[in-house]
């Protein structure tokens, strides 16, 4: 039996055991990420938020100081009723690390990996490395059993499914021929390099000398004494991300390219079965009260002056007001019968009554 969808954002933050907030770039996804999470540790429940590279004025009201980055810590003033807020920065080095560490049995193995000079370059850049660690870590968490809810922001991300094509992405780095050629067993560095299956080698021993190449071949092979443990754990973590308890949160601002991006969202969401629980459409605009036709008649030869600036100021905020009340109707088809919230452009959100303020706005519409 399947449950029918929340209707309202308050249900939602109560049902789930898991919620991604994800969309286009700085529309507010890490500051809905700890709105979320404070409010429902305000209702009692033990919450961890992950953040991404939190812009400064909120990282010092979770009291994030830098130092203890990749170590949960307690937001302290947080949570009623016996809930907690406790909040992550999100390290992909530093994910990536302990992830070689948690699946490598040889200790001697994972120095081998985490020492090497190609390991170094590439752990925090590879391509989609940061969406990767995200879930990666993600997984660590959810396995623990610790928490009643976990919040997980996401990167901003210019191509924005690469958050959920990461664990299939890992999987086809595993299944790449010039992968297999390089971690098949009795391979030496001169049949490798003989075997032309790799100018993608030939190209590196060139520009960097023959000790890279080693490196590079030592590196593979270390991490294919993983690989079936890294394979299961992306199987896992697609699992998690699909079921039941995760709530994906689109995050969108009522700006058109962002819309445009947030519906290819959520459409690569429906289409890849992961549940969409609820849409925020961050930042906008108020519309201002409407002038009536006999004052507009009124005021029609009023000339120049500051009366006619603040007329000319009115006309433009409504037409952007138009405008944005247009754009968040498309997203609207998109979200269904999912709730869809409104947040108004604010103060800026400097302590954590503020970042409570915004937590009320998302659940209660208050
Ligand atoms: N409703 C709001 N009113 C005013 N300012 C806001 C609001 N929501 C977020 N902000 C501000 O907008 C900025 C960007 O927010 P935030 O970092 O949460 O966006 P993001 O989507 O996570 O960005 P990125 O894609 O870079 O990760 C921050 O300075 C934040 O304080
Ligand atoms: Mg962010």
């Amino acid at each position: 039996m399947t449950t029918p969808p929340a209707t309202d954002m308050a249900s939602v933050l109560r049902d789930s055991s898991l919620v991604v907030t994800c969309g286009p770039g700085g529309v507010g996804k890490t500051t809905t990420a700890a709105a979320l999470a404070l409010a429902a540790a305000e209702t009692g429940r033990r919450v961890i938020v992950v953040t991404v590279d939190p812009a400064r004025r909120l990282a010092d009201t979770l009291g994030i100081d830098g130092s203890s980055a990749n170590d949960p810590f307690e937001v302290t003033g947080a949570g009623r009723d016996g809930g907690e807020l406790w909040a992550q920065m999100l390290d992909a080095q530093a994910t990536f690390d302990r992830m070689i560490l948690d699946r490598t049995d040889d200790p001697e193995r994972a120095r081998t990996i985490l020492t090497n000079p190609i390991y170094r370059s590439i752990a925090g850049s590879l391509a989609g490395a940061q969406e990767y660690m995200a879930i990666e870590r993600l997984h660590q968490l959810w396995s623990s059993g610790e928490w009643d809810l976990i919040v997980i922001d996401t990167p901003p991300s210019r191509h924005a499914i690469d958050l959920l094509e990461a664990p299939d992405r890992l999987v086809t780095f595993f299944g790449h021929p010039v992968y297999r050629v390089l971690t098949a067993p009795g391979r030496s560095l001169a049949r490798v390099t003989n075997a032309g299956a790799s100018a993608f080698l030939w190209a590196i021993r060139r520009l960097a000398g023959p000790q890279v190449v080693e490196d590079t071949i030592e590196f593979f092979r270390a991490l294919a004494g993983i690989e079936a443990g890294l394979r299961q754990r992306a199987a896992d973590t697609a699992a998690v991300l699909r079921s039941a308890g995760t709530s994906f949160v689109l995050v969108s601002s009522p700006r058109a390219e962002a819309i445009d991006e947030a519906v290819h969202l959520a459409e690569a969401l429906r289409i890849g079965g992961y549940p969409l629980a609820a849409t925020v459409v961050n930042l906008v605009h108020p519309t201002p009260t409407p002038i009536d036709a006999d004052t507009l008649a009124a005021l029609a030869d009023i000339g120049d002056g500051p009366l006619a600036d603040q007329l000319t100021f009115h006309r433009e905020l409504s037409a952007l007001a138009d405008a944005e009340t247009r754009e968040i109707r498309t997203l609207r088809a998109h979200a269904g019968s999912t709730p869809l919230v409104e947040v108004p452009l604010l103060d800026d959100i400097s302590d954590l009554a503020a970042l409570a303020a915004l937590g009320s706005l998302l659940t209660s519409g208050l």
